[in-house]
């Protein structure tokens, strides 16, 4: 039986793995001269960005506020915030955040650049303007809307151009290369420096060094893996080191196969897939249906079926939203388990 030592539905990460996965894309950012700053909303483990700072990351990335208090609370000491901050509450504890941290965020119009500035008045905060280079979701829609709001935030008392920070559309590296040059270049003809220029994704980890305007590098994904990123072939299975253990419970037809593990553990998120997650045990199951608790497969492509009490690993579609929604990670080498992590940010979504 699998992990006998571990009830279910819990989460098994394979050290060998994730050791194997942070050091490739860090010799990979290396090697292509691009400064790593990983995103730690994947796995929301202290542990695990304190190797990555170790392996030669320059800082971390955060989604938010709540994450970053928790990794700088840990000893992270350099915080990409890639959210627009809005409202009293939040600007109250950025400011406390950036008292304790080498703090940077972005803004991508000017209510939140002027709000920054008054909450930094009496400082001065590192602001990189958010460019929508082709995803459709926030950014300054044009170059030259990029400088435009780089030359405010030179010009507001405290606040700084840091850069440009986009999210980009995925496997378009030309074209997102060609949007940042023109926006950097339209920075630097109003006298600005361009510090930074930071980009990220890990289904186009590996195409990264084509855009290269591109500085800094925010991968979060590429530590676990998953079976999205199988799909888009970014990896392979072997390189997927999270899977959600679970038991089969019931088979109440020769077909059909049900699991512990409902929505409430593999995420409702199809990602655009077919099944909610890959059976690593077998390979031709089918997913089809989840209800908060419990997972119905289709056994019909397989030859052989698994027993009630049998216990099977599931790659999630998408890894993120799973380590949300679980209280604790166990780590494990060839099978046998070595640690158990508290996930310290999980739920820190504000
Ligand atoms: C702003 C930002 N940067 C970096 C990433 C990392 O992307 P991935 O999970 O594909 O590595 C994300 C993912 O959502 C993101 O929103």
């Amino acid at each position: 039986m699998l992990f006998p030592e571990l009830d279910t539905p819990c989460i098994v990460i394979d050290d060998e793995i994730v050791e194997r996965n942070l050091a490739q894309y860090q010799d990979y950012c290396d090697r292509h001269d691009l400064r790593l700053r990983p995103h730690i909303k994947t796995h929301k483990l202290p542990e695990m960005a304190l190797r990555q700072l170790a392996l030669g990351a320059v800082g971390i990335t955060c989604q938010k506020i709540g994450e970053a208090e928790v990794f700088a609370e840990a000893g992270c000491r350099d915080i990409l915030l890639t959210f627009n901050i809005v409202g009293t509450q939040k600007l109250t504890r950025l400011r406390r955040l950036a008292e304790r941290v080498v703090l940077r965020v972005v803004a991508d119009n000017e209510v939140v650049a002027r709000a920054l500035s008054g909450a930094f008045s009496d400082r001065s905060l590192e602001v990189l303007v958010e460019c929508d280079t082709g995803a459709g979701r926030c950014g300054v829609q044009a170059p030259d809307a990029a400088a435009e709001l780089a030359m405010l935030l030179d010009s507001l008392p405290g606040t700084r151009f840091g850069g440009l920070m986009t999210y980009p559309p995925q496997f378009a590296e030309a074209a997102v290369d060609d949007w940042l040059r023109l926006a950097r270049d339209a920075c630097r003809a109003s006298g600005l420096n361009v510090e930074t220029v930071s980009s990220g994704g890990t289904p186009s980890m590996w195409r990264a060094h084509r855009a290269s305007v591109v500085t800094e590098h925010r991968s979060g994904t590429y530590i676990y893996n998953d079976r999205s990123l199988m799909h888009r072939a970014t990896c392979v299975e072997r390189d997927c080191a999270l899977a959600v253990l679970t038991t089969v419970v019931s088979r109440p037809t020769g077909d059909r196969v049900v699991v512990d593990a409902g929505s409430k553990a593999l995420t409702a998120d199809l990602f655009g897939l077919e099944g909610y997650g890959y059976v690593r045990e077998y390979p031709d199951a089918c997913i089809y249906s989840l209800s908060e608790e419990h997972g119905c497969i289709d056994m019909r492509g397989c030859t052989a079926r698994p027993e009630i009490g049998e216990r099977l690993r599931v790659i999630p579609n998408h890894v993120c939203p799973v380590t949300n929604l679980f209280d604790e990670v166990h780590i494990h080498r060839r099978g046998a388990v070595t640690n158990t992590l508290a996930v310290a940010a999980r739920g820190k979504v504000a």
